[in-house]
């Protein structure tokens, strides 16, 4: 038998390093393939309620509890005139839908998808098209969703049997601008000077909106981290956040290198922050830009439109099946914004249905959870409140394109209202256990709640509808001795030890 790794980590209560912004654990959701259609919005599956949504759908976002929802892209906004999906159904028209060569119904639009996000207990992130369209179409939008009525566009949507204004904070100025298969795609001056003009226009309507300007679409770009620099210099004033956006993917089939791709992503979010406060610097400003990982996840197994036929209505597009290592990577990805959350307030995941996605559906049939779906259940039901510094002292490996990986990758966040401390921990390891030796003395009288595991002989393994083999167990060994945290992380595993302040 072999010796387990060992591993040991400091927390402390008094060392922190931010509040989670709860809007770290959001998602996406773009009209493309059957993320909508077959997805979230089926009349005919027999869940179906009142509105057409599925209801077996509502209950498992609802499990996540997403707290945020991008929409409706993606590549799919830079051509979208988001007034086809307003109105009586009947009269909307079906067009070409040039990004995904797909047709598009337009049978969900704004307000059904707004109205959906409302049953799934989370907010929408409205994304405007600056591909094909401009300041006056994001304009108008806004007061069609946001102003209280008496006027053209609010009064249309009143019109439409939508009294409430949906109130929309958070808006995304473009999408992946830079990125020559964008439609409309832009210069960082077009694009800055575009974002700055359409932001400042936003604001005037409402100066409390949250706005996202576009970074770079991923760091292989030619122009990255020029392009950050430039897009900012225009909009540094005018917009709260900068977008990120990443996917990793394992084609050489190398999982120690693949798992430690999550390094990557933690130096790309360094790069972006030190770009920021670059323009935050030159322009001898008080104000910090804050970073939106808009678009993450793995996906490399079906990246192209490989469909022979051409203009179909939802056809399959983008659907991933995730495996083990898939879900070790995300949770590793989701430990990584934590570490950053003093920078990055929100996080996408790309997508939630069907689409590069958590939760897969059969049209007409069932719903079931990736592997994904765990570790973002996990982060997102008890990754709240104040993330602790953590220090980590593990052995490490080296990879194809990485040195001094760590074994052990983990951090803790330290819920003050409930009194719990939660420590995400990944076992890179593919061969061997980890013994972690957590010191959380500053957490007096903490006991063991619960230590959850996700591990699976097979790295390969997956789920399907017909079976969930890849599922969380709770019989994880943690227990805490005189304030030392001590478990056991089985080879190859996402760990979520839960802890909770004992009653007096
Ligand atoms: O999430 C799928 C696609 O990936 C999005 O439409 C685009 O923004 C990115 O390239």
């Amino acid at each position: 038998m072999t010796q387990p790794l060992k591993a040991t980590m400091f927390v402390d209560r008094r060392m922190t390093i931010a509040e989670v912004d709860k809007r770290i654990y959001g998602n996406f959701i773009e009209h493309l393939g059957r993320a909508v259609y077959g997805g979230i919005y089926e009349p005919d599956h027999p869940t179906a309620d009142e509105d057409g949504f599925r209801r077996d759908v509502i209950e498992l976002v609802r499990e996540l509890d997403v707290p945020i929802i991008r929409y409706p892209g993606g590549n799919f906004v830079s051509g979208y005139r988001w007034e086809d999906g307003i109105g009586p159904r009947d009269q909307r028209p079906r067009r070409l839908e040039l990004a995904w060569k797909s047709i598009e119904t337009n049978a969900v639009g704004t307000n059904e998808f707004a109205a959906w996000t409302r049953k799934v207990n989370s907010e929408v992130m409205m994304a405007v098209n600056l591909g094909t369209r401009g300041i006056e179409d994001a304009a108008n939008l806004l007061e069609y969703c946001n102003h209280p009525g008496g006027t053209y566009w609010s009064d249309l949507r009143i019109a439409h049997g939508v009294k409430e204004p949906h109130r929309i904070k958070t808006w995304c100025l473009g999408n992946e601008m830079d990125g020559q298969w964008q439609i409309g795609h832009k210069t960082a001056d077009e694009y800055g000077r575009l974002a700055q003009e359409t932001a400042n226009v936003m604001r005037m309507m409402d100066p409390a909106l949250e706005l996202v300007a576009c970074g770079s679409s991923n760091t292989r770009m030619p122009s990255f981290p020029q392009w950050e620099a430039t897009v900012l210099e225009h909009t540094y004033d005018s917009v709260d956040y900068i977008s990120l956006h990443s996917y990793f993917g394992n084609s050489q089939n190398d999982a120690p290198n693949f798992l430690a791709k999550s390094l990557e992503l933690d130096r790309f979010i360094r790069t972006i922050v030190a770009t920021c406060d670059f323009v935050q610097a030159k322009k001898r400003s008080k104000k910090k830009m804050m970073l939106s990982f808009d678009e993450y996840n793995v996906w490399y197994r079906n990246r192209a439109n490989k469909l022979k036929e051409r203009w179909q209505v939802a056809p399959e597009l983008l659907e991933e099946p995730y495996n083990l290592e898939d879900a070790l990577l995300v949770g590793c990805m989701l430990i990584t914004f934590l570490k950053h959350a003093d920078r990055v307030k929100m996080a996408c995941m790309a997508q939630l249905v069907n689409v590069i996605a958590p939760i897969m559906t059969e049209t007409g049939g069932r719903a079931w959870r990736q592997t994904i779906f765990y570790p973002y259940l996990h982060a997102s039901r008890y990754g709240r409140g104040i993330v602790l510094q953590p220090v980590v002292d593990s052995p490490k490996y080296d990879s194809a394109e990485f040195s001094d990986v760590p074994y052990l990758e983990s951090v803790a966040v330290f819920n003050e209202d409930a009194e719990e401390l939660t420590i995400f921990a990944v076992n890179r390891s593919l061969e061997d256990a980890l013994q972690l030796s957590c010191d959380a003395r500053s957490f007096a009288g903490f006991r063991v709640l619960e230590h959850l595991v996700l591990e699976h002989p097979d790295l390969k393994a997956g789920n399907t509808a017909e079976r969930e083999s890849v599922m969380p167990h709770n019989r994880g060994d943690a227990q805490v001795r005189d304030g030392i945290v001590e478990a056991q992380l089985p080879k190859q595993s996402w760990n979520v030890i839960r802890l909770k302040k004992a009653e007096a």
